[in-house]
C-alpha cells in the first residue's frame, strides 16, 4: 500500500511518519522546497516527543520519503491525505485555497482510482468542494477516472501527538463509499488493536464531529475557569470543587483544570469557525460565544492580579515568567496566554524576563527583543518583583523555593496553573496567588 500526505505541517508530518510505522510506503509532499530539503537531511521542523525516533527508523527503511512533486508521486498511490494549512483569511474564516489547490492538482494528475482524504480541519461542507474540484479537473481532461473522497478529522494533542496517533481513542471517517471504507479500515486497523472503534459516518457529520469535539472541550475549560473565578470571590476552593464534580462519571475528571485560558492552534480557531458557520446559516451559537468571551477575559486574570497587588504601579518593575508555550511539551506559542500577559506587562512599563524549556526560538521569533530570555528558570528570577507561572512544564513543579526566595526581590508568586502547595508556600512565607483558591498573603 502506498499513501501520499500533502502538507508537512504538524498534522501531516505526524500522520505520515506514524503511517510508515505500519509498513506502508509514505511520501510526504510539500511545496516548500526548503522544508523538504531539511526533512530529507533528517531535520524535523517541529518539536513533538517520540517523533524523531519513528521518523529516523522509517526513513532508514526507505518507507518514509519527502518530495515537492505531488503529480509524479500519485502514480501508484492508493490514498492521498490532504493536510495542508487553512489559515484564517481577512474576515477570519478558514482560507481553503491550499486545500482546493491540492484537490485541483490531484484531478490534473491522477490516472487511477484513489481515495482522497481531507485531514486538515476544514469548515463543514469542504469535502464536497474537494470532490467538485477534482471532478472539474477530470472533466477538463476529458477522462473518466473513479475516485472517492473522505473526511478523517484528527484529534491529536500537541505534545502527545505521536502517542495519540499510534493509540487513538477513536478514528472518525466520513464517506459515502463502501470501497473507501474498506481502504480506510485496512489503513487504520494496526492502530486499533486496542479495540477502540473506527466510526464510519456521512461526510458532513464527520466534519462536524471535529468542531463539536473541540468546542465541547473548550466549553469545559471556560466553564471551569468561570467557576474558579467565582470560587475566588466566594472563598471556595476550585481544586476541591473540581474533584467533587469530576468524580461523577457523567462529568468525568479530565479537562477540568482552571488556568489562564486555552490557547494553541485548534481551540481558538475552531470555536471561532463554528460560531461563524452557525451565524452564516442563521443560527447563533450562544454558548460558544460565551466560551470565547470568557476565554478572552481569562487570559488577563494573572495580569489583573499583578496589577492589583502592586496598586497599579508596574512601571519600572521586573517580572519573571515561567513558561511561554501555550501548554507544556510543545514549542507552540500560537494564541498562548503568555503573549497577552507579556504584552500587558510591557504596556504597563514593566520588564519581562522569561524562561521556557523549549519555546525559545518561537519566543524570539514572535517577541523579538521585547523580553529578555533567561538561560534557566532561576536566572529569570534574579531581582524580579514576582514570579508568574504561566505554563505548567513538569520541571517547574518542585522548584527550590529557598533559592527562589533569595533570588526574587519579593517572595511573591502568581500561579496561573495551581501547581504549588498552599501550605508549603505559607510555611515558607511566600505571598501566593493561585487561580480559584484562597490566596496567601504575607
Ligand atoms: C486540542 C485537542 O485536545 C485535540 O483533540 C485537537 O486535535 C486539537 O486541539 P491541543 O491544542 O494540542 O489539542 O491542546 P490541549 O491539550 O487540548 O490543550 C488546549 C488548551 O487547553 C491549552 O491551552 C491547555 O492549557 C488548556 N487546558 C486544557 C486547560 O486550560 N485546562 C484543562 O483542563 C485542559
Amino acid at each position: 500500500m502506498k499513501i501520499a500526505v500533502v502538507g508537512t505541517g504538524y498534522v501531516g508530518l505526524v500522520s505520515g511518519t506514524c503511517f510508515a510505522e505500519t509498513g506502508v510506503d509514505v511520501v510526504c509532499v510539500d511545496v516548500n522546497q526548503q522544508k523538504i530539503e531539511k526533512l530529507n537531511n533528517g531535520q524535523i521542523p517541529i518539536y513533538e516527543p517520540g517523533l524523531e525516533d519513528i521518523f529516523k527508523r522509517n526513513v532508514e527503511k526507505g518507507r518514509l520519503q519527502f518530495s515537492t512533486d505531488l503529480a509524479s508521486n500519485l502514480k501508484d498511490t492508493d490514498v492521498v491525505f490532504i493536510a495542508v494549512g487553512t489559515p484564517p483569511d481577512e474576515d477570519g474564516s478558514a482560507d481553503l485555497k491550499y486545500v482546493l489547490g491540492v484537490a485541483g492538482e490531484i484531478g490534473r494528475s491522477m490516472d487511477h482510482y484513489m481515495v482522497v482524504v481531507t485531514k486538515s480541519t476544514v469548515p463543514v461542507g469542504t469535502s464536497v468542494k474537494v470532490k467538485n474540484a477534482i471532478q472539474a479537473e477530470l472533466e477538463k481532461r476529458g477522462v473518466d477516472i473513479g475516485f472517492d473522497v473522505a473526511s478523517n478529522p484528527e484529534f491529536l494533542k500537541e505534545g502527545s501527538a505521536v502517542q495519540d496517533f499510534l493509540r487513538p481513542d477513536r478514528i472518525v471517517i466520513g464517506t459515502d463509499s463502501e470501497k473507501a471504507q474498506t481502504v480506510m479500515k485496512r489503513l487504520y486497523k494496526p492502530f486499533l488493536l486496542n479495540g477502540h472503534p473506527i466510526l464510519f459516518m456521512d461526510i458532513i457529520s464527520s466534519e462536524m464531529t471535529k468542531y463539536a469535539a473541540n468546542s465541547m472541550l473548550a466549553t469545559r475549560i471556560s466553564f471551569i475557569n468561570d467557576i474558579a473565578n467565582l470560587c475566588e470571590i466566594l472563598g471556595a476552593d476550585i481544586d476541591a470543587v473540581r474533584k467533587g464534580i469530576g468524580s461523577d462519571p457523567r462529568i468525568g475528571n479530565k479537562f477540568l483544570y482552571p488556568g489562564t485560558g486555552y490557547g494553541g492552534s485548534c481551540f481558538p480557531k475552531d470555536v471561532k469557525a463554528l460560531i461563524r458557520t452557525a451565524d452564516e446559516n442563521g443560527h447563533s451559537l450562544e454558548i460558544l460565544k460565551a466560551v470565547e468571551a470568557v476565554n478572552d477575559r481569562q487570559k488577563s486574570i494573572l495580569f489583573n492580579k499583578v496589577k492589583q497587588h502592586f496598586d497599579g504601579e508596574l512601571k519600572g518593575r521586573k517580572f519573571a515568567i515561567w513558561g511561554l508555550a501555550f501548554k507544556p511539551k510543545t514549542d507552540d506559542m500560537r494564541e498562548a496566554p503568555s503573549l497577552v500577559i507579556v504584552e500587558k506587562l510591557l504596556e504597563a512599563g514593566a520588564t519581562v524576563v522569561a524562561y521556557d524549556p523549549v519555546a525559545k526560538e518561537e519566543a524570539r521569533r514572535i517577541l523579538g527583543d521585547k523580553i529578555i530570555l533567561a538561560k534557566d528558570e532561576y536566572e529569570a528570577c534574579i531581582d524580579a518583583d514576582a514570579l508568574l507561572l504561566v505554563t505548567e512544564w513538569p520541571e517547574f513543579r518542585i522548584p527550590n523555593f529557598k533559592v527562589l526566595g533569595k533570588l526574587l526581590k519579593n517572595k511573591l508568586i502568581f500561579d496561573g496553573r495551581n501547581i504549588y502547595d498552599l501550605a508549603e508556600l505559607d510555611e515558607l512565607a511566600f505571598t501566593y496567588y493561585p487561580v480559584g483558591r484562597k490566596s496567601i498573603i504575607h
